[in-house]
């Protein structure tokens, strides 16, 4: 099956029962058993409910991987993914990551004795440094938010595998549509589902996929044993918006390519971060493991003064928080997704307080240049 095909097609097609073409919302929290222990397959909708199962399949087949779960956020997902390991185990992790990520582990999860060391994994070198006797993973953004580095999966997958190390990949921007870290040795690939894989800014959601049945079995127990599970109306909305992943993923790509070759010449413009640009230090790498560059870009604009006035004087690009939506988007990390970040730290990151995060959407092109045109002409 080849991509579109599959976003359609894969995971349970319809329901078997009366012939729907779209898998019905199971909206039930307990089965009927024939006899204590003899039911068809669910007990209970927080270990399993057939509209989550079919979602779960689906991402399943996307990722290629072994088994899919779905969590009511992101943050679900990422947090249940780090309960797989134990109080005094370390984990490695891109110093770059989403602000929610830094945060749930730096903040609420070292309480329960997970140690974590952050640091630029785009240099395979800094990941064999950070490696302890405790190390048990490596965690990995790619691209990263809002900065766009890029790791090499594959590389960084193997010297995790020599080193008895899982591989943990967020690949929330690229989406399987473009990247599929399984396929590259990751063991366990995570997502906001919230983004692109929704992207109708409507659902809040979280999948994991995992390659191997002992990771399916455990992560299965941390799912059920905390309960973070994603409800069947929101998985329903999920398998709708991911049939529909390609289409919006190619034009998102082409808008995007417009908008950063525009963004390059701009005199207020000091610099573009985007992995489809040619000089960018990992574009091939970026090139080999994903088949698209994706819509987030981000640029620098030199003052918060500066990004304000941008931020008021668009009319096509919303101010939000998110990303991955048909609605263009626009942020300023420093005060938005990455304020949860120290200050020193974001600035040893380079996320300066004029650096603005855009989120191509789906409006024409042309719309969406002559915005930013006039905005930073204003
Ligand atoms: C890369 C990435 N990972 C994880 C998350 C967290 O996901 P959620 O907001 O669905 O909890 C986000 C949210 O912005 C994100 O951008």
């Amino acid at each position: 099956m080849k991509r579109k095909t599959k976003l359609i097609h894969g995971g349970i097609a319809g329901d078997p029962t009366t012939g729907a073409v779209s898998v019905p919302i199971y909206q039930v929290s307990t089965y009927k058993q024939d006899g204590v222990g003899n039911h068809k397959g669910f007990e209970y909708s927080r270990t399993g409910n057939p509209t989550r199962h079919a979602l779960e399949e689906l991402i399943k087949d996307l990722e290629a991987g072994h088994a899919g779960f779905a969590f009511g956020s992101g943050m679900a997902a990422i947090t249940a993914t780090v309960m797989l390991f134990d109080s005094g185990d370390h984990i490695i992790l891109t110093d770059d990551v989403y602000g929610g990520t830094y945060r749930v582990i730096t903040k609420v999860l070292n309480r329960f004795g997970i140690e974590a060391t952050f640091v630029d994994t785009s240099n395979l070198n800094n990941i064999t440094a950070a490696i302890k006797p405790n190390t048990k993973a490596v965690y990995i953004e790619t691209p990263t938010n809002p900065l766009l580095k890029i790791t090499d999966i594959e590389a960084a997958a193997k010297l995790a595998k020599e080193n008895n190390l899982l591989t943990i990949v967020d690949n929330t921007f690229s989406t399987p549509y473009w990247q599929t870290p399984i396929e590259l040795g990751a063991d366990i690939v995570l997502h906001s589902a919230t983004k692109y894989l929704g992207g109708h800014s409507d659902v809040v959601a979280g999948l994991v996929v995992v390659n191997s049945e002992k990771l399916a079995e455990d992560l299965h127990f941390v799912q059920n044993s905390t309960g973070g599970v994603l409800g069947p109306q929101d998985s329903w909305l999920l398998m709708r918006g991911i049939k529909t992943l390609g289409i919006r993923m190619e034009e998102t790509e082409s808008n995007t390519k417009a908008i950063v070759e525009f963004l390059l010449q701009h005199p207020a413009v000091s610099k573009v971060y985007y992995p489809g640009i040619e000089s960018h230090p990992n574009h091939d790498i970026a090139k080999k493991q994903a088949d698209g560059f994706g819509g987030m870009v981000s640029f620098d604009v030199g003052s918060e003064e500066n990004a304000d006035k941008l931020l008021e004087n668009v009319r096509y690009f919303t101010l939000a928080e998110s990303l991955g939506a048909v609605e263009s988007l626009i942020s300023v990390p420093a005060r938005m997704t990455h304020a949860s970040i120290p200050k020193e730290r974001r600035d040893e990151l380079g996320i300066t307080d004029g650096l603005v995060r855009i989120s191509v959407g789906l409006e024409d092109v042309e719309d969406l240049i002559e915005d930013l045109k006039l905005a930073l002409e204003k």
